[in-house]
């Protein structure tokens, strides 16, 4: 293990002296007075520069193989360095070639691969500058989700991968099974789920949210983190068919509460980035695809108030506006991309909540309004994204939510044990689910979902 990590040097977290450090080489110049070396140990956006004396015992021999992406370590003293832009350098006193990387053959030959091209490499991505800075930025944003909960008093729950239940009852769910797909058993002329591996239909759950409402009702304040898997077919930058998502369930909580969370939960998420990761947000804030001012944006966004909106004046908002879109606007339908773009880019130019939806166009756990059409449901809805929380107060009355399932035409008997909360000590309570990758799309300016999930799952993509 090398003596120290480049993120020290980007922390002020070392002095100048004798080092073994290790990593790969971004780029090798050489010249016959003096060589130099960039070498990234990708635990920060920049790397180290290397300066080598020609002369260098066995360097000569080397240098033909010391190329872009070949693994070295080497042992120097790490000085002040007379060039702008860089703390250290370290004049190089012994160097060991440890992996090579044939030029010829090496894909991250140039700089400046597009985005697209390092998704087909996807075992090479996390060399690209890029996706190290989301990478990095993501791992930290994981640590932040649990240490928001945990100070707040939170149990994380870990909830299945594997269910029964779908929880949202929209039907997208892939099928985990172990009957043979060319002979499965049969019954009245129909697959006999009862003869596999769990005696009944099993899934892949696209949520934890029913199991963290089993925790809420017990222990007051959980929170799942988890990766979910959805089999809708939609092929867009904003949709992946696993995700991670972060489920806070809260018992003795309303919708105005679990606003309030939200609003709390992406302030403390933003700031914390902001803190411990300003070298990654800078770097990527400056991609050509990001709008200059995103840092300033998220920043006023963490100390801000989110406007709120019904559902029922958003629809008037959306008439009102004399923008074509391409799904027409009418009071019951779906917001699609182009509606919560337009209610965030356009009329608030900011984050906001819409609240209480069409009951018919949301899950049946959410609760009921008085006005028997509409349900205490929250989207939160940020600029050029749209949603990346979707939650609700959950519905705590026993018969109000068994009307909803067979309304729903769910089968009652997946849901005997979500049903029997509502029979001992119900409470109201509430949570909501945020899209992890949605929100680091936001933060980082990242365009397009696949780039910051570590291995994007996508109709047709499940190597690697
Ligand atoms: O709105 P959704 O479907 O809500 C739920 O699953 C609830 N059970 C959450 C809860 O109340 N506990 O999904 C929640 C969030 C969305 O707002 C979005 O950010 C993200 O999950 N999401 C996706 N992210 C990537 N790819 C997909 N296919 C996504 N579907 C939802
Ligand atoms: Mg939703």
């Amino acid at each position: 293990m090398q003596d120290f990590s480049f993120k020290d040097i980007e922390n002020d977290r070392v002095q100048p002296g004798q080092y073994t450090l290790s990593g790969w080489v971004k780029t090798h110049r050489q010249s016959k007075n003096v060589s130099f070396i960039e070498l990234s140990d990708g635990s920060a956006v920049k790397g180290l520069q290397l300066v080598i004396e020609p002369n260098l015992q066995g360097y000569s021999e080397l240098a033909p193989k010391i190329t872009t992406g070949s693994a070295i370590t080497v042992t120097g003293e790490l000085v002040e360095s007379p060039a702008r832009g860089q703390k250290y350098e370290l004049k190089v006193s012994s160097v060991e070639l440890v992996g090579e990387a044939n030029p010829e053959s090496y894909p991250l030959q140039k700089k400046g691969h597009t985005l697209e091209f390092l998704r087909e490499i996807l075992h090479l991505r996390p060399r690209s500058n890029t996706l190290g800075a989301v990478f990095r930025i993501r791992s930290r944003a994981a640590l932040a989700v649990h240490q928001f909960f945990q100070d707040r008093g939170f149990v994380h729950v870990h909830a299945p991968i594997i269910t029964a239940s779908d929880c949202e009852g929209a039907g997208a769910l892939f099928r985990v099974t172990t009957l043979d797909p060319a002979n499965p058993p049969r019954k009245e002329g129909k697959v006999d789920f009862g003869e596999d591996f769990f005696g009944c239909e099993a899934f892949l759950s696209v949520s934890g949210q029913l199991q963290a409402e089993v925790f809420a009702q017990g222990l007051t304040k959980a929170y799942t983190f988890a990766p979910t898997f959805r089999a809708e077919n939609s092929n867009t930058a904003r949709h992946l068919a696993e995700f991670w998502m972060i489920e806070p369930e809260v018992a003795f909580c309303d919708l105005e509460g679990n606003m309030k969370l939200g609003r709390e939960f992406i302030s403390y998420l933003i700031k914390d980035l902001a803190e411990n990761c300003a070298a990654d947000l800078e770097f990527l804030h400056k991609r050509d695809w990001v709008k200059p001012g995103l840092m300033e944006t998220l920043l006023s966004v963490a100390e801000s108030d989110f406007a709120v909106l019904d559902y029922s004046e958003a629809i008037k908002i959306l008439e009102k506006s004399s923008k074509k879109f391409e799904f027409p606007v009418k009071w019951g339908m779906d917001l699609q991309a182009e509606h919560e773009r337009y209610l965030t880019d356009q009329y608030i130019k900011g984050p906001l909540y819409v609240i209480n939806y069409p009951k018919e166009i949301k899950a049946f756990y959410m609760r009921l309004n008085d006005d028997g059409k509409t349900v205490r449901a929250m989207d939160m809805l940020v600029p050029k994204l749209g949603e990346i929380i979707g939650g609700s107060q959950r519905e705590e009355r026993y018969d109000v939510l068994l009307d909803k399932i067979r309304a729903q035409g769910l089968p009652e008997e997946h849901y005997d044990w979500y049903l029997d909360l509502r029979k001992y000590g119900s409470t109201p309570h509430s949570g909501f689910g945020l899209g992890f990758e949605r929100f680091l799309m936001y933060v980082t300016g990242m365009q397009n979902i696949r780039d910051v999930i570590p291995f994007p799952r996508y109709p047709g993509h499940a190597r690697g």
